[in-house]
């Protein structure tokens, strides 16, 4: 018979070697807020009719959204608990240095506490996503060069992911490993060990409506995802659901890219670098996979701005091996 493993006893058994207790108790903060936000997730579209059947709400307040109260539990777990130096989310303009009555950890939380939202109304998966720096000085309070730090920097990095079931997969360095919440238990098990990308790819995903904002070099990249040009393996398939996680996690377990690529108007794409692309970069190299902007690795490039964003091609190095390709033509061409 398989032995059953909670994430709490895995994370004890494989954290990595400098690992003290901030820093594996820090992970199990994060499968604390990942387990309240399914709880609301769950019940997302009742709030409203079960706040309307309760009548007055004392205080006349409204119903959160859920990215808000999704931003606000991460906040209110981690900022008091001694492991955090600073965090920063996509939902705040500034970085969140931990309070001064609190005791300073020697860690940094990014993350993107609701991604996916504007498929929250219409009940299709969305997720969460972290990363986990060091500090960069540990002796000082946080500061803005502790959370702009390259993915290479990262230490740790996963998701959550509100599906049909609840999922919390990540990596400290050592592989990906995934992990599904029990909901009678209110446990999560390991049930994807080991995950690696499946070779052939079976996917691609990419929003087709912004054809024609596409540099020539993106255009001849989708066309040959689609089979215009040759290429080994089987032929792709198509998915986009719209939220990345979900979009990431399917083609993590059945292999394929992601692609949010650069458009005339909006150069820099539309992902956000510190807390979906570098994320989403260390967990596919720890999976066998790469990510890039197009011209060079996500993990290699050094933020300066909080909310900087970034064309993404992420999944099966093969895949994002050949958009690298066809915009170097497209770059020699241009020269
Ligand atoms: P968020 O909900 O955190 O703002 O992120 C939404 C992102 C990402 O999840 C998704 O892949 C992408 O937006 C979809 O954008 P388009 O609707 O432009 O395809
Ligand atoms: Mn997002
Ligand atoms: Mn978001």
């Amino acid at each position: 018979m398989s032995k059953i493993v909670t994430i709490e006893r895995f994370i004890f058994d494989y954290q990595p070697d400098y690992a003290r207790g901030e820093f594996t108790n820090l992970l199990y903060d994060i499968a604390l807020a990942a387990k309240v936000i399914a709880h609301k997730t769950n019940r997302a579209g009742l709030t409203d009719i079960l706040g309307r059947a309760g009548a007055t709400n004392i205080q006349g307040e409204q119903q959160q959204k859920l990215d808000v109260f999704a931003d606000d539990i991460i906040f209110r777990i981690c900022d008091h608990t001694g492991r955090l130096c600073a965090m920063a989310s996509e939902e705040r303009d500034e970085f969140m240095p931990i309070p001064e009555q609190y005791k300073k950890g020697s860690y940094v939380l990014v993350y993107d506490p609701l991604d996916g939202s504007s498929n929250i109304d219409v009940n299709v998966s969305i997720g969460t996503i972290f990363g986990v720096y060091r500090c960069v000085d540990w002796d000082l309070r946080g500061r803005i060069e502790d959370v702009l730090q390259p993915g290479r920097k990262l230490v740790a990095a996963g998701y959550v992911l509100f599906g049909s079931s609840t999922m919390l997969v990540y990596t400290t360095g050592q592989g990906v490993n995934g992990f599904t919440l029990d909901p009678e238990l209110g446990e999560f098990l390991l049930s994807h060990e080991n995950m690696r990308l499946p070779d052939p790819p079976a996917y691609y995903s990419v929003n087709h409506a912004y054809y024609e904002r596409w540099s020539p070099g993106v255009k001849r990249y989708l066309h040959w995802l689609q089979g215009s040009e040759e290429r080994e393996g089987k032929p792709l398939s198509s998915r986009y659901i719209g939220s990345l996680v979900a979009d990431f996690h399917r083609n993590l377990l059945r292999g394929g890219v992601f692609c949010y690529p650069a458009e005339n108007n909006k150069p820099e794409g539309k992902i956000r670098l510190l807390y979906e692309a570098g994320p989403l970069a260390f967990l596919a190299e720890q999976a066998g996979g790469y990510a890039s902007n197009g011209r060079s690795p996500i993990l290699d490039i050094e933020p300066t701005d909080l909310h900087q964003r970034t064309p993404l091609f992420v999944g099966n190095r093969s895949l994002v091996y050949q958009v690298e390709k066809f915009l170097q033509d497209e770059d020699e061409a241009d020269s």
